[in-house]
């Protein structure tokens, strides 16, 4: 997965490059995994792996399919389909491990997820909003090749998160739906969901 996600970043600098721009930017740092040193190894775990395949990546493939569909030129629809391929497997890789350990899962552990699951969701919905500006695509030429409307890639987000990911979760046991509540009444990004003011973060 790390390998397919090298190549998208080299995919990617290759249609900056085509557009006439240089592919160069700074190598953001790259956070280590969290190790929750207050979670048994088993909870670890899936902790990470509900945040980066079952939310993050499920996200991911919501987005870029609809990149891919409105995507103008045929090379960059091959492109965002590959990619998407690969997000894919990264998003059911989290799923299937869920759904097989989801029976064996205890109160308490399912518990325990769901109190994490407030601070997971909240992080997507920050990280996400922050990247997806409140604006329609910054011109008739950037649409004609598939740059997204911001409005419709957040209605997208929010419609993931509620019909796919609190669902999936809750399907596996996960007090999910409680979660997402808890996290919208403490996150100072809900009013996006509302159509509300942009966030004050920067985008
Ligand atoms: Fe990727
Ligand atoms: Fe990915």
């Amino acid at each position: 997965m790390v390998a397919e996600e090298w190549r998208h970043a080299d995919r990617c600098a290759a249609v900056v490059e085509v557009l006439g721009g240089e592919p160069v930017v700074a190598l953001p740092s790259l956070p280590a995994v969290p190790e929750h040193e207050d979670a048994d190894p088993l909870e670890a775990v899936l902790r990470n792996v509900i945040s980066v395949s079952c939310l993050s990546e499920t996200v991911a493939v919501a987005l870029i399919d609809a990149e891919r569909r409105s995507a103008g030129p045929p090379a960059l629809q091959r492109l965002l389909a590959e990619i998407l391929a690969d997000e894919v497997g990264h998003a059911r890789f989290g799923w299937r491990l869920l759904e097989e350990l989801a029976p064996s899962l205890s109160p308490t552990l399912r518990e325990r997820l769901g109190d994490y699951l407030v601070i997971a969701l909240d992080e997507l919905a920050t990280h996400e909003l922050s990247h997806l500006p409140a604006r329609a695509s910054p011109s008739a030429a950037a649409e004609a090749i598939g740059v997204c409307d911001g409005h419709a890639a957040r209605r997208l987000f929010f419609a993931t998160v509620q019909e796919v990911i609190v669902p999936g979760l809750q399907a596996s046991g996960l007090p999910a739906l409680s979660a997402w509540r808890a996290a919208q009444a403490t996150g100072t990004w809900a009013g996006a969901m509302r159509g509300g003011r942009p966030l004050a973060r920067a985008s």
